[in-house]
């Protein structure tokens, strides 16, 4: 494709895309195709003649769309808000455009000294110190990972520059509660730690973890002879947006030695509201924290920010510097291939620094505080309607529901709850998760699609109503009871 080709193509994809923006929430929310439609229309074997642009732009429509779940659309209340606002868009387009890959300083000087700086705005927008130095990676569950490598190497004494975990007599344990995002098991496992040397700290009420069972945790394993290394806590846990108390936990991790990395993925775009810092108080007292700008605050994926207090250890942990990557710049410049797991890095750092720019800080904290208003406009209707329950505390965006019709109960009730939100989600009118909690099935709603209006919020609520009111609970009993027999 020649630039001039590009051009014409560039143009008309971006119509293509502003179309599809605008027009977004005329399409069935959730995708309706079947498993292995989207490949049934497609040649199983590459073409081996050019083909025409055109007919890749008519093949987006064709096939592309149909199998597309639609995360923009205003009536998403599915998983967890991942916005793509479309001056990040834009920011990436370039970034792809450039074409440049980070190996170095030298290797594209903005491309590092931009991601420095956007990381620093994002720290100065959600109140940190300025004791914190920040990188972009690729998601939570990466900068989970490196936050354990970390740990390790801080509770082994740098033992991977002997003989790794293998040379350590003494087991090295992370904890963490039932509620951590399942990122965090697969770090500690990656990171070599081993499944039996994971703790699962008991939460409370509010699924929030329970500082004075950990601290219990730790001196029994202490006692046992283990080396406590790490604790990993959340702020804004998946299923409920639950809160950990980062205060008394960080008081813990200092008294004993251990790492504390604060998964802040999903609340940490909150964290631009100054009303909201209650909920990460003590947040100063962590050695790492992660924060999704992909999910809430609206840079397109794939866009996590982690911050290290100490990035000499950080550098120290993940450093091999080969010759070939030596510059006269080392030691003037961050060598970002030393604070993660990559060598080559995009320009991600354009898609951020695209969105502040055209959003302003004001801007951004307009939309969140507009859905966390939202969701307590919502938990306010639940709370009036006569069935319903809320499960759990909302002091972000997500509302876990259940509709318990007199009589349902235990696996009948179960069942009626997959059914209801799996109609609203195969009609197309919204889209919305069925997670566990407490071992039985509830409903997240969780809020903050861009695109996401008071009217949506309020259809939405009518939606539920009206799917509600049109089931036969009963029904659901005697297949409880036929399934008994
Ligand atoms: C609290 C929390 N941590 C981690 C993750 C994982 O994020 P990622 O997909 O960026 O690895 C999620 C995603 O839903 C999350 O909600």
């Amino acid at each position: 494709m020649t630039p001039e080709e590009f051009r014409k193509a560039g143009y008309q994809l971006i119509d293509w895309l502003a179309d599809y923006r605008t027009t977004v929430g005329e399409r069935p929310v959730m995708s309706q195709v079947q498993p292995g439609e989207v490949m049934a229309k497609l040649p199983p074997s590459p073409p081996d003649q050019p083909e025409d642009f055109s007919a890749v732009i008519d093949d987006l429509d064709a096939i592309v769309l149909p199998g597309i779940t639609h995360w923009q659309h205003p009536d998403y209340f599915a998983y967890f808000p991942s916005n793509a606002t479309l001056a990040s868009v834009l920011g990436d387009l370039v970034s792809s455009g450039l074409g440049v890959i980070g190996l170095n300083w030298q290797s594209s000087p903005a491309l590092t000294e931009m991601e420095e700086l956007v990381c620093d705005w994002v720290r100065q927008m959600v109140g940190l110190s300025q004791a914190w130095r920040g990188v972009i990676q690729d998601s939570a569950s990466t900068s989970t990972l490196v936050a354990l490598l970390c740990a390790r190497e801080q509770g082994s004494d740098h033992s991977q520059a002997r003989g790794g975990l293998q040379g350590f007599s003494s087991p090295l344990i992370v904890y963490c509660t039932e509620q951590s995002h399942s990122s965090v098991k697969k770090a500690a496992l990656l990171a070599g730690f081993g499944l039996d040397n994971i703790r699962v700290i008991p939460t409370n009420e509010d699924y929030a973890m329970r500082a004075d069972a950990l601290e219990a945790a730790v001196e029994a394993d202490r006692k046992a002879g283990a080396v406590p290394c790490a604790v990993v806590a959340t702020v804004g846990t998946t299923a409920t947006t639950a809160l950990d108390p980062i205060d008394t936990i960080a008081q813990a991790a200092s008294r004993h030695g251990l790492w504390l990395h604060v998964d802040a993925a999903m609340a940490g775009s909150a964290m631009i509201l100054p009303e909201c810092r209650w909920m990460w108080e003590g947040i100063e007292g962590a050695d790492s924290i992660v924060i999704n700008a992909h999910k809430w605050l609206g840079a397109v994926f794939d866009m996590s920010l982690f911050y290290v207090r100490d990035p000499q250890h950080l550098i120290r942990v993940m450093s091999t510097n080969p010759s070939y990557l030596r510059t006269a710049a080392d030691g003037e410049a961050i060598n970002y291939r030393d604070w993660g797991i990559p060598l080559g890095r995009r320009f991600r750092a354009l898609k951020l620094w695209f969105m502040l720019r055209e959003q302003g800080v004001s801007k951004l904290q307009a939309r969140i505080r507009r859905d966390l208003a939202g969701t307590s406009w919502l938990r306010e209707e639940v709370l009036d309607a006569p069935g319903w329950r809320i499960l759990a505390p909302a002091p972000l965006q997500t509302l876990c529901v259940r509709h318990e019709p007199v009589g349902l109960s235990g696996d009948a009730l179960d069942r009626y709850t997959l059914a209801w939100v799996d109609a609203i989600n195969r009609s197309g009118k919204a889209f919305l998760t069925a997670s566990q909690l407490d071992g039985r099935w509830m409903v997240r709603i969780s809020m903050g699609a861009e695109m996401t209006t008071r009217e949506d919020v309020a259809r939405l609520w009518q939606t539920i109503r009206d799917q509600v009111a049109e089931m036969d609970p009963a029904r659901f009993q005697q297949e409880n009871q036929s399934g008994k027999q």
